[in-house]
């Protein structure tokens, strides 16, 4: 069983998800359909990924057999070069358009982009805000965003954001930013929650998988819920999106959690940019 994380009052949002950096936009219908197919209900994407509108095929197709949109849990992120007011309004609602829905339940600042548009995030989301007023946007957060990132925003905004989603896998556990989002009621989102794949051979957990005859990133992936954090793996592959899907059935000791605790990194496990030097327009 997915257990749902409380985002607001009313907002739950299914703790394994399905994450699509890197699916083709050509494929993307097809892997969201056998996701879908698989039992996966949350779905995140970004405005990035350019593959929204494959997406939004997939989830149009569902709903027209059955499945209620009220099911779905869908995430979009606003792109890079789209900070500035308009353009955070536009591509919003052309985000919306491609993914075929009236709403999605999560928007979020993909990076904080601290070296353009003044680092003034503060009014970029202020904006978003609009969207959760007019019922577009369920909830609203951010993603790479570090802790100095947060203050400004906690303290400009007027909501605060329901997520933050970083990157953190065994390799690279970014406790700190992870504490601090959820002292401050921030959920924790973990993307390439399997190191891209990379901590899949690590000794510690594929002797834990052995042990307990599951997979190496079932083991990843029960690490992450036990945690408490959501996690969005993704996979072209059906089988291994079944696998990973049935992750949520994995149960670890508290001795193998704290055994995958020690496996962390610091800098040296981060796979992608640090948010601080993220310069891609
Ligand atoms: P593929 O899409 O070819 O299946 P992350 O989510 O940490 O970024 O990791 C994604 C990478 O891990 C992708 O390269 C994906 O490859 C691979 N991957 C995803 N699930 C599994 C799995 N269950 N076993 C092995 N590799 C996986």
């Amino acid at each position: 069983m997915i257990v749902n994380v409380p985002l607001s009052e009313s907002v739950t949002i299914p703790q394994l998800g399905f994450g699509t950096y890197l699916v083709d936009p050509e494929q993307a219908s097809d892997v969201i359909a056998s996701a879908l197919r698989l039992g996966y209900r949350h779905i995140d994407t970004a405005q990035m990924y350019r593959n929204e509108a494959g997406i939004g095929q997939a989830l149009a197709n569902a709903i027209g057999a059955g499945i209620s949109r009220r099911d779905l849990f869908i995430t979009t992120k606003l792109n890079t070069p789209n900070h500035l007011p308009d353009d955070v309004r536009r591509t919003f609602t052309q985000s919306l358009q491609d993914l075929q829905t009236s709403y999605v339940d999560l928007f979020l600042i993909h990076w904080p982009m601290p070296m353009y548009y003044n680092g003034d995030f503060v009014t970029t989301f202020r904006v978003m805000e609009e969207f959760l007023a007019d019922g577009r946007a369920r909830t609203i957060g951010v993603s790479n965003f570090e802790t100095h990132h947060l203050d400004k925003l906690l303290a400009g905004a007027q909501t605060v954001p329901a997520v933050n989603q970083i990157e953190l896998h065994p390799y690279f556990q970014n406790r700190e930013l992870a504490s601090y989002c959820q002292e401050h009621g921030i959920a924790v989102e973990s993307w390439s929650p399997l190191g891209r794949g990379r901590v899949l051979q690590d000794a510690t957990i594929t002797d834990i998988g052995r042990r307990l005859e599951i997979t190496p990133a079932q083991v990843v992936l029960a690490w992450h819920l036990a945690k408490g954090y959501i996690a969005i793996p993704k996979s072209t592959h059906e089988e291994r999106q079944r696998e990973n899907f049935l992750a949520a059935e994995c149960v670890l000791s508290e001795e193998d959690i704290a055994r995958i605790d020690e496996l962390d990194k610091g800098e040296d496990g981060r796979t992608g940019q640090h948010p601080d030097v993220f310069s891609r327009l």
